[in-house]
């Protein structure tokens, strides 16, 4: 139920951002919409961060937020699920992100792909590397339909790309490159700001 809510938030989003695109070549129509347009919203679609409560989050749960448009993942990752990233180097295509550094803040360069001493709240832009499906959040062990060794992670169900728990894309896969870390900070312990480095950078 929560999802629906996010997704029924993320529509008027889109429909809002539709509309100042077709709204921008006409100024004199444009202005009064503008003016009478949501300032929150308006501020969402031209890239404003995102305040995100951790506490929303339970234990292993993803919970999805739009910035700039694009869908973004906070996962409240457990001991057990961060304990499953260090085997997995030889399975993956850039296991320490070293092939394609634009993929994360340089803070995120890091086995955990986070914030250090946060590692347990990843957060992820939600679209596939390979041609911009969205993955599917299976974190469950061993799935039948992912295999033995599946061990949690993201599966995309375009073309069939798989991600650890970190957003490492795997060997053997369509996409090239792991998920994106998106520019993050704590404003306070409980309060991610996504979009901003806080500086901090
Ligand atoms: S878009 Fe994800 S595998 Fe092709």
């Amino acid at each position: 139920m929560a999802n629906s809510g996010v997704d029924k938030g993320r529509r008027r989003v889109l429909i809002a951002a539709t509309s100042v695109v077709g709204a921008a070549g006409v100024a004199a129509v444009a202005a009064p919409f503008l003016n009478s347009w949501n300032p929150s919203a308006r501020a969402l679609a031209a890239g404003a961060p995102v305040e995100v409560s951790v506490t929303k989050a339970e234990p292993g749960q993803l919970i999805r937020v739009i910035w700039r448009g694009k869908p973004v993942w906070l996962v409240n990752r457990t001991k057990d699920m961060l304990d499953t990233l260090a085997g997995l180097a030889e399975r993956l295509k850039d296991p320490t992100s070293e092939e394609h550094p634009e993929q994360q803040p340089a803070y995120a360069k890091n086995l955990a792909r986070t914030r250090e001493g946060k590692e347990q709240y990843l957060v992820l832009v939600g679209i596939c590397t390979h041609l911009g499906c969205s993955p599917t959040y299976r974190p469950e062990l061993a799935p039948a339909d992912l295999g033995a060794d599946w061990k949690g992670g993201w599966y995309c169900p375009c073309h069939g790309s798989r991600f650890d728990l970190a957003g490492r894309v795997f060997k053997n896969v369509p996409a090239g490159k792991n998920l994106q870390v998106p520019p993050y900070y704590f404003k306070d312990e409980k309060t991610i700001l996504i979009g901003e480095d806080g500086g901090k950078a």
